[in-house]
């Protein structure tokens, strides 16, 4: 038997309201991989984030955990749906204001392991993994800066003994010198074999430390694969109007039929391919790490 991914996404649709949100999504993440997604607000990131952890219920498709569907209610009552923890974007409305930074660890040791595991010791490991002083222990959430409650959101995770984290903008809400100590620790996930996804649009901190990243635009997957080939040689018309290599037309449009990108794509305007018109372009292979959706690749003709 072939082993199953460590998380598949299949043909994965979402609408909220009667709106697409997310418009067949296709996915494998590996153990160890530390996957970006990427693309503007509204692409549909963070709904595909919680879908991946089984917060979200989409409306078809499926996400699966070592083979296992992550939306059935087997699992999602089973102690294995621990290990799928997701990291919010906002520590503040993440944590119960009422429970002190002790607390918080010990209900999340004795989740994952019993209460045998609620140890001083085990709770003063945490906090030093995740760079928080030991005498905060006994302070509320409002005595901690934003940082230290990222800081303690992401030991509340660790705790849980997590096989994979899907981790929301954690740094959006942080200041410079912050996002730059949250990034070093997130990496921490890596030694830990935690698989991390990391949805964030920024860049440079994709760059740094993912090894895949995935662009969404408009509930689609527009290019994926390795962080060398897609952020390097961007080759969707999209990818490289986020990395600003070519602008796109100032606008929010997105097209209803063929190509979502299609009002803001500079290759269209340049060709008005009527492929972009009629058809939904598939993600198809450039290379062993990197696929894009778009026509006028595919045909070889892409102006670069
Ligand atoms: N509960 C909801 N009801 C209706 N629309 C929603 C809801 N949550 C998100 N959306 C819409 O779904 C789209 C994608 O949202 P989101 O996944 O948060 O995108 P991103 O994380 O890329 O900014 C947005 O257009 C947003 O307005
Ligand atoms: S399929 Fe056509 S409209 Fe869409 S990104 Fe490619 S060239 Fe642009
Ligand atoms: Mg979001």
């Amino acid at each position: 038997m072939v082993p199953a991914n460590l998380i598949s996404v299949v043909d994965l649709h979402l609408s909220l309201g009667g709106m697409p949100i997310l418009r067949g999504i296709n996915l494998a993440i590996e153990q160890g991989d530390v996957l970006g997604i990427v693309g503007e607000s509204a692409m549909g990131k963070s709904t595909l984030g919680r879908c991946l952890v089984g917060l979200e219920r989409p409306s078809s498709g499926s996400v699966r955990f070592l083979g296992d569907d992550v939306h059935a209610k087997r699992f999602r009552t089973s102690p294995g749906r621990r290990a799928l923890q997701f990291l919010f974007q906002d520590p503040t409305s993440a944590l119960d204001p009422k429970a002190t930074v002790e607390r918080t660890l010990r209900e999340a040791l004795g989740a994952a392991e019993g209460q045998v595991a609620c140890s001083t010791a085990a709770i003063e490991a945490l906090l030093a993994d995740v760079g928080l002083d030991a005498k905060y222990v006994r302070r509320f959430p409002h005595q901690l800066s934003v940082g230290e409650r990222q800081r303690l959101c992401l030991a509340r995770v660790l705790a849980l003994r997590p096989r994979v984290v899907v981790a929301d903008e954690p740094t959006s809400a942080l200041d410079v010198i912050v996002k730059t100590e949250i990034a070093q620790q997130l990496r921490m996930l890596a030694d830990r074999e935690i698989t991390l996804v990391l949805i964030s649009h920024d860049l440079p901190m994709v760059r740094r430390l993912c090894s895949a990243v995935v662009v969404l635009f408009a509930g689609r997957v527009v290019e994926c694969g390795s962080v060398e080939e897609v952020l390097e040689s961007p080759a969707h018309p999209y990818t490289r109007a986020l990395l600003a290599v070519e602008s796109s037309a100032d606008s929010s449009a997105i097209s209803a039929s063929g190509c979502a990108f299609r009002p803001r794509c500079r290759r269209y305007a340049a060709h008005h391919d009527r492929r972009c018109e009629d058809e939904l372009p598939d993600l198809l292979e450039l290379s062993d790490d990197h696929r894009i959706a778009c026509h006028q690749d595919d045909s070889g003709a892409a102006p670069r």
